[in-house]
This record gives structure tokens, sequence and C-alpha cells, in this order.
């Protein structure tokens, strides 16, 4: 039997949340094309599409937005943890452990998945501000309920009501990152799930599986990119430079798409509108030259511009610091992250795959190693240590 490496094109669950057409570059949240969705809807109207099923009326709109900004505020324990790591930690493994005492603090786990997953999301962002800001010893903030999800971030990294264009734009990029069908992480948080673990366990799983490069941790990488190339003139030999040692050029190839990613699309034209006209023509010629040499590399199959290419690009715009990038795309993924831990739930059987042994077999224990218990064994080393 030939084992498909990375799963590749292998189903190993049934959904209702997403549908990714890799070939024709297409997203699509439970029927509804997600590039159509981003700027129209507010992320919470497509946090309450994939979790519920179905478009909130305006009534139930805001009773979520309700839900979700009175339960923006860290327990003061988290305040508390992240006041001495903060100075030290990186950011996603200060958001991973927070994740972790949220749900360690929910210990009679008495929350219902939709109330963990809420609160979840809601709280992300908070993680994510208060960190950076006491790493900068800065005061913390209270959240503001009457600033939307993406708005409220803003408000709480920085301590200034933003600017509406950049609040639309982090909210579009909120929605274009809410889920992803099984990505490496949601494939980890829908295998957690189905051990019946409880929700923040599974997300704290998720946001392991972000974490690498060739997932979520990509568009740091963009960034630093972009500014060591510096000049439009100086991308291709860079490019080159990097293709010839065998690296890879972050922000481009995906799993499924074999074509343009179409939040690429999408941020591009957002990345358009608000970076300064020097950025964009920077990141367009190395989009454009990149392109280009990975075809003539792989003539085979076709390498575009992933979601982390202009994503660092809209990030960097709406003031959010690189290092602070993957965990705004953990923030923005916890709906999807919660919803397919949600559906896996619904209909859960424990995912328990197998692995093709290739292995040695039939070997024979040494007779000198028969005799020695482990007891002797120690013995033997305490003396040798002696
Ligand atoms: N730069 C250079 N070469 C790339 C590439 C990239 N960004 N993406 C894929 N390739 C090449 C690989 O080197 C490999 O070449 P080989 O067959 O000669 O060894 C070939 O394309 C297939 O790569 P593989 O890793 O099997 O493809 P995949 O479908 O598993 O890759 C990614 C998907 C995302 C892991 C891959 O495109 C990548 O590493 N991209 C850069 C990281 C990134 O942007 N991640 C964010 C994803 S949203």
């Amino acid at each position: 039997m030939q084992v498909p490496k990375g799963l590749e094109g292998v189903i190993v669950a049934s959904t209702q949340l997403t549908k990714i057409d890799g070939q024709a570059g297409r997203l699509v949240y439970r029927g509804y094309d997600a590039t159509e969705l981003a700027g129209k809807i507010p992320y919470e109207a497509v946090a309450y599409l994939l979790w519920f099923g179905q478009l909130p009326t305006n009534g139930q709109l805001l009773t979520l937005q309700g839900q979700l900004g009175n339960n923006r505020k860290l327990p003061q324990v988290v305040d508390e943890f992240l006041v001495e790591p903060s100075k030290v930690a990186e950011p996603l493994s200060l958001l991973q452990t927070s994740v972790s005492i949220l749900g360690g603090l929910d210990s009679t786990k008495t929350a219902s998945i939709v109330d963990a997953s809420i609160a979840l999301t809601a709280r992300m962002p908070t993680i994510v501000a208060s960190s950076y800001r006491l790493k900068h010893n800065q005061n913390l903030l209270e959240p503001r309920p009457d600033l939307g999800h993406a708005a409220n971030y803003l408000y709480m990294l920085t301590g200034k009501v933003p600017d509406p264009r950049h609040a639309r734009a982090l909210d579009s990029y909120f929605t274009l990152l809410a889920d992803h069908g099984l990505g490496a992480s949601t494939f980890v948080a829908r295998v957690a799930a189905s051990t019946l673990t409880d929700v923040y366990s599974a997300v704290v799983a998720a946001i392991s599986a972000l974490k690498g490069p060739l997932h979520g941790g990509a568009p740091i990488y963009v960034w630093e990119m972009l500014q060591s190339i510096g000049e439009p003139e100086r991308a291709r030999a860079w490019l080159n430079e990097r293709l010839a040692k065998g690296d890879r050029i972050m922000g481009f190839g995906h799993r499924v798409y074999r074509t343009e990613d179409p939040r690429s699309r999408v941020l591009k034209r957002i990345a358009q509108e608000i970076v300064s006209p020097e950025l964009f023509n920077l990141a367009s010629t190395v989009e454009r030259e990149a392109r280009d040499l990975l075809r003539k590399e792989h003539p085979e199959r076709a390498i575009d511009t992933n979601v982390e290419f202009y994503s660092s690009l809209v990030l960097h715009a709406v003031g959010i610091p690189p290092d602070l990038f993957t965990c705004t795309f953990a923030s923005a993924r916890s709906v999807g992250w919660t919803a397919h831990i949600m559906e896996q739930r619904q209909d859960n059987r424990l995912f328990r795959p197998e692995a093709e042994y290739r292995g040695q077999q039939d070997l024979k224990l040494p007779e000198t190693q028969k005799t020695e218990t482990v007891a002797q064994q120690a013995n033997a080393l305490g003396r040798s240590r002696a």
C-alpha cells in the first residue's frame, strides 16, 4: 500500500463548514464565497455562520457581539501570569499557555462548547494585546465593548481607537482567515477533540501546529524577506540566490490551491488601499518575480502567492508588529478551530489511524541482557558513578 505523504488527498472527516476548490481557487463558508463576505459583513457574523450554520439576524448578531464584548476581559490570574513571561517569551507561546490557563480555570468543565468557543474567541486578542503591552512596559487597557472585534483588538494594542479603514481591513483579514478546511492546526484540533478533551486543550494543540513556518508562522518571514530585499530592483537576484540554495520562498505555494489563493487576491486589494505605494510596488514586484522563477523551477505545479504574502502587508499597515502576525492569525482562526471542534463532537469517533511499520522485526534479546534486571542495571550505574 502506498502511504500518501502528508495525507495529501486523503479524506479524514466530512464537514459542512468550509469547501475549498483548489483548482478554481475558491473558498466557501457554509455555501457563501468567503471572499464576498469579507468586508461586507462583520467577522462576528462570520463566526455566527460557522458556529451555528446560518447568517445571523440583526438581533442574533447583536446578541453575539454583546457576548463577545462581555467576555473580552481576562481573569486576573491570566493578567498576573503574563507580567514576567511577557518580557522574555515569544508571543505565540504566551498565547498558548494563557489559553491553557483559561482551560485550567474552568476546572469543572461546565462551560458548554459554545460558551467556551465564544469566551476563547473574545479573549485571544486580549491575551495578545496584553502580553505586547506588558513587554513594552505599557499599562493594560480595559476592553471597549462598544467597538467591534477587530477594532477592539487594535484599540487594546495601541490605546487608540483605530482609523475605520484599518478596523475594516483587519475585520476582512479576520473573515478571510476564519476557517480553511483541514489545515494542519484544524486537523490537530479535531484529533484532540475526538478524545473528548475540552475545547481549550484542543485549541492549545492547534496553536502548536500553527506555529510552524510551513503553516501560520510564514508571514513574519514574508515581512523579513521584503525588508531584506528593500528595493524592487533587487528582487530577482535576491530570490534567485535563495532558490539556488534550496530555500523556500515564504508566502508562496499551497497544498490545496493549484492557482492563486483567493484570500491573497482580496488581501492584495486591501493592501493596495492602505499601504504606501512604495511598499506595495516592492511587494507586487517580488510577487511577479517569484512567481516567474517558481514557474521555471516547477513547471509541473503552479506556485502562487498564498494567504500569508499580502497578510503581512495588511497587518503591518493596520499597526500590528511582525512578532504578533501569527498570534493574530490564531485569533482569527479560533472561530474555525472551535467550529470544527463542535462539528467533530456532534458525530464523534476517536481518530486512530495506523502507521505502516517499516522497522526491523524478529530481533532476539542478547543473552547477557536477559539476566540483568532493571534493579541490577541501576545498581551497576550507581557503582560506576560512585
Ligand atoms: N518556495 C520554493 N519552492 C517551493 C515552495 C516555495 N514557497 N513551495 C513549494 N515548493 C516546491 C518544493 O520545494 C517542492 O519541490 P521538490 O518537489 O523539487 O522538492 C515542491 O514545490 C512541492 O513541495 P511540497 O512541500 O511537497 O508541497 P506542499 O503542497 O506540501 O507545500 C507548502 C505547501 C505551503 C508547505 C509549501 O508551498 C511551502 O513551504 N511554502 C512556503 C511556506 C508558506 O508560505 N507557508 C504558508 C502556507 S499558507
